[in-house]
C-alpha cells in the first residue's frame, strides 16, 4: 500500500434506464463511499467522481419502450439517481453526467487524438441490420441464445444471466428486438481499437503491476476474482473492438473525422471518459485543475465497479488511456461480484429487486440500517445475498442490542451520576481489587483502543470493507464489555474514584464510535456525536487526529465536558416490517417509477415481449388441496395444488384476500414452469394468477369451466 499525494475515486455510470437497485449500491457505490469518506477523514486530498451514463441502446431501448424521447428517459432517471444517492448518502464530489456538452467534448477530443495517431483501424465489416426497420442492430438491439450458459434471451453485448460480455455475431438464432425478425447481415465502416496490438503492456501490467518495467501498482492488493477475469481474456486472446456505432443517439464522432456521418462512439467508450469530463467539471467549479487528478503520476486512480464491468476498466478504458499518452492507469479496481436477493438474482425485468428510491420511501428513518446491513453482506470476494430477516437480524441482533445499547447506556449513567459532565478520574486512585493504578488500566485501554482503530482502518485501506465493519462492532462489544464487567450501576456506591475511571474510558470509546462509524453510518455518526454534544465531522482529518492523540495517550474527550441527552440511535424491527416488504417482492408486478409526467389512471403496460417469450410461459389449471398461513409471514399462504400429474407446493402472496379454509377445493391457473424459489424457507414451485376487482382486491384468476387439472391455458 503506497500513500500517493492525490486520490480520484470514481463508481461506474449508472446506465439512467431504470431506477437503481440494491445491487448496484451494494456493486459500485457503498465500497466506494466507505472508501472516500474514510479517505477524508484520514486527511487526504481526494475526489469521488460519479455521473449518469446516458448514452447507448440501454437508454435507446427504454425511450421505445416507454415512448418517450432518449433526452426524456435520461433526464427522468438522472434526477431520480442524484435524489437516491443523495438520500442514502453517497456522498459524491460531483455527481455528472454523460450528455453534458463538456462530456461530448472531453470524449470527442480523446477520439481525435487516438485518430490523428492513427491509433484506430478502420474497417469495413458486415454486422447486423433489421431491413423490417432499416436500422444496424448494435448491441441491445440484438437479442438471442448465449453461447456460453443458454439463456435464450442474452444481448448482443451481454448476457445478463451469466455476467459475459458478448457481441452480436456470437449469439445463436439472433433476433432484433425491434421487429422480433430475423436480422440479415450488411456491410458497414467503423474505427476498431486493436486491442490485440496491446496485449503485451496489458498483460505486463495486470500480471507483474509494471509497464516497460516502470512500477505502477502491486498486483497482490488487486482482488483474485479481478485478475482471473483479465488473464482469462488475455488468454482468449484480445480482439480489435469498434469503438463507433451506427446509431442516431450518443457522441457524434468529431465532424473533423471524413465519414463520420451518422457514427457515434461506442458507449463503453464515452462512458468512462465520463470520469475525466466530470473531474473536468469539478475542477471548473472548484478552482482546481483536473490534470493535477488524471495526468500526474502521483494520484492513484481507483475505479469502484460490478464484476460485469471488470473488462472495460481493466483492459479496454487502459488501452484507451494509455493510447491517448497522457494519463495515468488505474491503481486498483476492487470489482465487487453481485448480490442476490431472497434465493434469486436480482432481476430489472422480472422486478425481483428492492428498489433504493421505494426503500428509502417506504423506510426513510432506516438508511443506516441498510448501509450497515449491505456492508456487512458486501458481496466483495464472491456473490452474497440480502434477505429482509438478515436485514431485521442485523439490526436487531447488532445495531440495537450491541452498539444503540452500549451509547445509550453510557450517555444515560453519565447524566445520572455527573449530571451529563464528562468526569474527572483520580490518577492515583486504584481499582478496588486490583494491582495496577486506575492510569495504568485506562492507558492500557486508550492504547488497545489504538490499535482496534488501526485495524479497521487497514481493513478500509485493503478494500474489506466488512472487515472494516466488523472492526468497528468489535470496538463496540469491548465498551459494553468493560461495562458488564466493572458494573458501573452498583460500583458507584463502593468505589466511586473508579466508577469516574470506567465512565470516562466508555465515554473515549463511545466518541471512537462516533468517528469510526462516519464511513459506514454516517448518520449515526452524527447522531452519536451529538450524544456527546460534539458538531458532526466534517470528514476533514478528524480520523487521524484522533489516532495520534490515541497514540500519544491523550484523553480525546475532557473532563467537565457537557455531554447530550439519552436518545435511542436504533429501533427493533417488527416482523411485520419484513412480511410487508416479502410481500412486495412476492406481487412480482412492475413498480412504475415516480412519473415526471401524468399519472395514468391504469396501471402503465408491461414492457412488450416477443411470441418467443409469450410462448415459454407454460400456464396450466390447478385445484387447491390444502392451504395453510406461513409463520411469520402476514401476507402468505402455503398452498397444496394438484395439477393432474402432480400435486405440488406453491406460495402465494394471498393472505389478506382469502383465508384458508375458503379456498380449499378452488380451481385456480398456475403459471407452471416459473423456476422454483425459496420463500420463507419454503420451495414454491409456481405462482398462481391473480387479478384486481374493482376495490384493489386480489382474486384468482378463474379457471375455464369444466377444465381438468393439468389441462393448459394458451
Ligand atoms: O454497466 C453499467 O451500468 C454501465 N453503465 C457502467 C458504465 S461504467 C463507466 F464506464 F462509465
Ligand atoms: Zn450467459
Amino acid at each position: 500500500m503506497r500513500d500517493f499525494k492525490r486520490y480520484l475515486v470514481t463508481s461506474a455510470l449508472p446506465y439512467a434506464n431504470g431506477p437503481l437497485h440494491i445491487g448496484h449500491l451494494a456493486g459500485a457505490y457503498l465500497s466506494a463511499d466507505v472508501y472516500v469518506r474514510f479517505m477524508r477523514l484520514m486527511g487526504k486530498d481526494i475526489v469521488y467522481i460519479g455521473g449518469s451514463d446516458e448514452h447507448g441502446a440501454a437508454i435507446t431501448m427504454r425511450a421505445l419502450k416507454d415512448g418517450l424521447t432518449p433526452q426524456e428517459v435520461v433526464d427522468k432517471y438522472h434526477d431520480l439517481f442524484v435524489k437516491t444517492f443523495e438520500n442514502v448518502g453517497i456522498s459524491f464530489d460531483i455527481y455528472h453526467r454523460t450528455s453534458d456538452p463538456l462530456h461530448h467534448e472531453t470524449s470527442q477530443d480523446i477520439f481525435r487524438t487516438l485518430y490523428k495517431k492513427g491509433l484506430f483501424t478502420e474497417e469495413e465489416s458486415e454486422q447486423y441490420y433489421d431491413p423490417e426497420v432499416n436500422q444496424f442492430l448494435a448491441d441491445r438491439y440484438i437479442k438471442g441464445t448465449c453461447p456460453k450458459c443458454g439463456n435464450p434471451d442474452a444481448y448482443g453485448d451481454q448476457c445478463e444471466n451469466c455476467g459475459s460480455t458478448l457481441s452480436p455475431t456470437e449469439l445463436i438464432n439472433p433476433r432484433s428486438v425491434l421487429s422480433g425478425s430475423e436480422p440479415i447481415l450488411k456491410k458497414t465502416k467503423h474505427w476498431f481499437l486493436p486491442l490485440n496490438d496491446h496485449e503485451t503492456w496489458l498483460r505486463e501490467w495486470i500480471e507483474e503491476g509494471t509497464v516497460n518495467g516502470e512500477f505502477k501498482h502491486y498486483p497482490d492488493e488487486w482482488k483474485n476474482h479481478v485478475i482471473g477475469q483479465c488473464k482469462s481474456w488475455l488468454d482468449g486472446g484480445l480482439q480489435p473492438r469498434a469503438m463507433t456505432r451506427d446509431l442516431d443517439w450518443g457522441v457524434d464522432v468529431p465532424h473533423d473525422v471524413p465519414g463520420h456521418e451518422g457514427k457515434k462512439l461506442y458507449v463503453w467508450l464515452d462512458a468512462p471518459i465520463g470520469y475525466i469530463s466530470a473531474t473536468r467539471q469539478w475542477a471548473k467549479d472548484n478552482g482546481k485543475k483536473w490534470e493535477k487528478y488524471w495526468k500526474d503520476d502521483d494520484c492513484q486512480l481507483i475505479h469502484f465497479i460490478g464484476k460485469d464491468n471488470i473488462v472495460f476498466h481493466c483492459l479496454i478504458f487502459p488501452a484507451v488511456l494509455k493510447a491517448h499518452g497522457d494519463f495515468v492507469l488505474p491503481y486498483n479496481v476492487p470489482a465487487n461480484q453481485f448480490m442476490n436477493l431472497e434465493g434469486a438474482k436480482i432481476s430489472t425485468s422480472r422486478n425481483w429487486a428492492v428498489w433504493v428510491h421505494e426503500y428509502i420511501e417506504d423506510l426513510p428513518d432506516k438508511i443506516d440500517e441498510l448501509r450497515y446491513c449491505m456492508i456487512k453482506n458486501m458481496p466483495e470476494l464472491k456473490d452474497t445475498e440480502f434477505t429482509w430477516k438478515s436485514w431485521q437480524d442485523a439490526n436487531n441482533n447488532e445495531l440495537v442490542a450491541n452498539l444503540a445499547n452500549f451509547i445509550n447506556r453510557v450517555v444515560v449513567l453519565t447524566n445520572k451520576y455527573y449530571d451529563g459532565k464528562v468526569p474527572a478520574f483520580d490518577e492515583d486512585a486504584s481499582f478496588t481489587g486490583s494491582s495496577g493504578d486506575d492510569s495504568e488500566f485506562y492507558d492500557s485501554e486508550m492504547l488497545s483502543l489504538h490499535d482496534e482503530l488501526q485495524e479497521l482502518c487497514q481493513s478500509i485501506r485493503t478494500f474489506d470493507f466488512r472487515s472494516g465493519l466488523k472492526s468497528l462492532m468489535d470496538i463496540s462489544t469491548k465498551g459494553n464489555q468493560l461495562l458488564q464487567y466493572n458494573e458501573p450501576w452498583k460500583l458507584v456506591k463502593e468505589d466511586p474514584e473508579t466508577t469516574k475511571t470506567i465512565m470516562n474510558l466508555a465515554i473515549q470509546y463511545v466518541y471512537v464510535l462516533g468517528v469510526a462509524a462516519r464511513p459506514f453510518m454516517p448518520e449515526t455518526s452524527d447522531k452519536i456525536l451529538a450524544l456527546l454534544n460534539i458538531k458532526p465531522l466534517k470528514e476533514k482529518g478528524e480520523l487521524l487526529k484522533l489516532l495520534d492523540k490515541l497514540c500519544e495517550g491523550e484523553t480525546l474527550i475532557k473532563a467537565k465536558h457537557q455531554i447530550g441527552e439519552p436518545l435511542h440511535l436504533f429501533s427493533r424491527i417488527d416482523d411485520s416490517v419484513v412480511a410487508t416488504q416479502m410481500a412486495k417482492l412476492v406481487k412480482e408486478e412492475p413498480t412504475p417509477v415516480p412519473a415526471a409526467v401524468a399519472t395514468p389512471t391504469s396501471k402503465p403496460l408491461r414492457d412488450p415481449i416477443t411470441y418467443d417469450d409469450f410462448i415459454k410461459m407454460d400456464m396450466r389449471v390447478a385445484t387447491i388441496l390444502a392451504a395453510e398461513k406461513v409463520a411469520n409471514a402476514d401476507k402468505l399462504l402455503q398452498l397444496t395444488v394438484d395439477l393432474g400429474f402432480e400435486q405440488r407446493t406453491v406460495v402465494s402472496g394471498i393472505a389478506n384476500y382469502y383465508k384458508p379454509e375458503e379456498i380449499i377445493g378452488q380451481k385456480v391457473t398456475l403459471l407452471a414452469n416459473l423456476a422454483p424459489r425459496k420463500i420463507k424457507g419454503i420451495e414454491s414451485k409456481g405462482m398462481i394468477l391473480m387479478s384486481e376487482n374493482s376495490d384493489g382486491v386480489l382474486k384468482f384468476v378463474a379457471a375455464p369451466e369444466g377444465a381438468e387439472n393439468g389441462s393448459q391455458i394458451s
